[in-house]
């Protein structure tokens, strides 16, 4: 459905390229939902923005493909896309929530006129008495209230305006949510309430979704599988409960080590040090300088990037 193919994607002119996504592949499903984590850096929101074909505000593709194909199951019709021309499918087939985006509402405007102004001309049928009624069902739907339409963002708490967001991504029926990091900042009790409407929503629809967090927890309760991002790189990837129960990459092995237990009195240990920079990354194996299992030729040498099976790259010499 929408799959990145040895992508190079990443900031600046070519001679100080940074290499946000660097020579990935990932293939992304209908009707399933994938995961993203990592830690901070690693690349996740650029990864998102190139599956959104989103190449503004300086981003740009360097190599490899990037296609994408929907079908309408009403109609049968298949549109193809590539690169840049994804954009041609926003707000239509594709839907994306960026990172931060509890600021993207204007502080200034009604949240019915927000949701009103922003939908494609499609779903502009009929009165505006009417749109606004299919809108307030949707909601209802979801579990929110008519009233929140009638509200300036302010007075909506974090978590409210957070779940109207996801719900306008939603509205227009898409094929396909990017949505990066909405649970971030919120507490756990709110944080389960968006998680259960984005699978409501992924239910419903029956669409795809692509969830950003580094917070496995989060990915630990919604996806059906998840790629790890590793300073540009994808180093694991597959079935969820398949990476927590067996992790192969290292990486992944430290970042689940850390997760707290309940129960576990004191904190785990994290994993030391941060991730290179990707200004003038390492070479060899990028995750090198923190892998209690590196070995001479981990620092010499970039690890091939095995593929296990179509669903499982693993960046390792050893695995
Ligand atoms: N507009 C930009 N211009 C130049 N470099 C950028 C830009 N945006 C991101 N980067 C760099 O690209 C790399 C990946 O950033 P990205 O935002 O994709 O990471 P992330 O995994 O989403 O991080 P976080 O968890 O903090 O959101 C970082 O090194 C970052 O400094
Ligand atoms: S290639 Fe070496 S340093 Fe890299 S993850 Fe594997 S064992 Fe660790
Ligand atoms: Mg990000």
């Amino acid at each position: 459905m929408i799959a990145l193919e040895n992508a190079v994607v990443g900031y600046g002119p070519d001679k100080a390229f940074i290499a946000a996504v660097d020579d990935v592949t990932i293939t992304i499903g209908d009707n399933e939902i994938v995961g993203i984590a990592g830690e901070s850096g690693c690349g996740k929101s650029t990864l998102l923005r190139a599956l959104y074909g989103d190449f503004t505000h300086g981003l740009r593709q360097r190599g490899g493909e990037i296609n994408a194909r929907f079908t309408d199951a009403g109609t049968g019709t298949t549109v193809e896309k590539r690169g840049a021309n994804l954009s041609e499918l926003w707000w239509d087939q594709i839907s994306y929530v960026p990172q931060g985006s509890m600021s993207v509402l204007n502080p200034l405007m009604k949240v019915d006129k927000q949701i009103i102004d922003g939908l494609p001309k499609r779903e502009k049928h009929g009165s505006r008495a009417d749109l606004r009624k299919r809108i307030a069902n949707f909601l209802k739907g979801l579990g929110l209230e008519e009233s929140v339409l009638e509200a300036y963002p302010h007075q909506l708490s974090g978590g409210m305006r957070q779940r109207v967001l996801v719900a306008i991504a939603a509205f227009v029926n898409p094929r396909l949510i990017l949505a990066d990091e909405p649970t971030t900042a919120l507490d756990v009790v709110v944080q389960k309430r968006i998680l259960l409407m984005m699978v409501e929503i992924q239910r419903r629809l029956k669409n795809t979704l692509v969830l950003v967090s580094h917070d496995l927890g989060v990915h630990y309760q919604i996806t059906d599988r998840l790629a790890i991002a590793y300073a540009g790189k994808i180093v694991e990837i597959g079935p969820t409960q398949k990476i927590f129960a067996a992790p192969s990459h290292p990486y992944t092995q430290a970042l689940i080590a850390a997760l707290p237990r309940v129960g576990e009195k004191g904190q785990r240990s994290g994993l030391e040090g941060r991730p290179p920079s990707l200004v003038k990354p390492p070479q060899g194996c990028r995750f090198a300088a923190r892998c209690p299992e590196a070995q001479d030729i981990c620092r010499a040498q970039s690890p091939e990037l095995k593929m296990r099976s179509a669903d499982r790259p693993v960046a390792c010499h050893f695995r």
